[in-house]
């Protein structure tokens, strides 16, 4: 899919309301949460040396992957989206800060 610049540059904006917990981009270290290197598509729970919740690991043993609309629906509301998660962040409201981090994020490979 066609990446547009500017949705790029308003989901660096929204990042910083992940940036406590999230590192994205060269050299990204895993800190309270996973580092999101290439995590638009890729399986859930499976960052390297990251402790998920039990919640979580049950999500990645059933197969979940972070599609597009799956991300979109976590991000809305994590601990509604799954219950027990260890994400303390209470969600995006606005559905385009939603779909601009996704784009944000999916500017970053893997
Ligand atoms: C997990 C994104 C904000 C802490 C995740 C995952 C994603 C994500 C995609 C799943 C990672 C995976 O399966 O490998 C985001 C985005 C945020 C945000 C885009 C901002 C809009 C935060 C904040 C915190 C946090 C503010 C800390 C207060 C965590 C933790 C996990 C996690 C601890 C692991 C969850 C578990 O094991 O249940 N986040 N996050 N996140 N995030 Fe965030």
């Amino acid at each position: 899919m066609a990446v547009d610049p500017a949705l790029v540059e308003a989901g660096e904006k929204v990042f910083k309301k992940c940036k406590a917990c999230h590192k994205v981009g060269e050299g990204a270290k895993n800190g309270t949460g996973p580092m999101l290197n290439g995590i638009v598509g890729q399986a859930a729970g499976a960052v390297d040396g990251f402790r998920y919740s039990k919640p979580m690991q049950a999500a990645a043993g059933d197969g979940l992957a972070w599609t597009h609309e799956a991300l979109a629906e976590f991000l809305a509301n994590p601990k509604g989206y799954m219950k027990g998660t260890k994400m303390s962040f209470a969600g995006l409201k606005k559905p385009d800060e939603i779909e601009a981090v996704i784009a944000y994020l999916a500017s970053f490979e893997g």
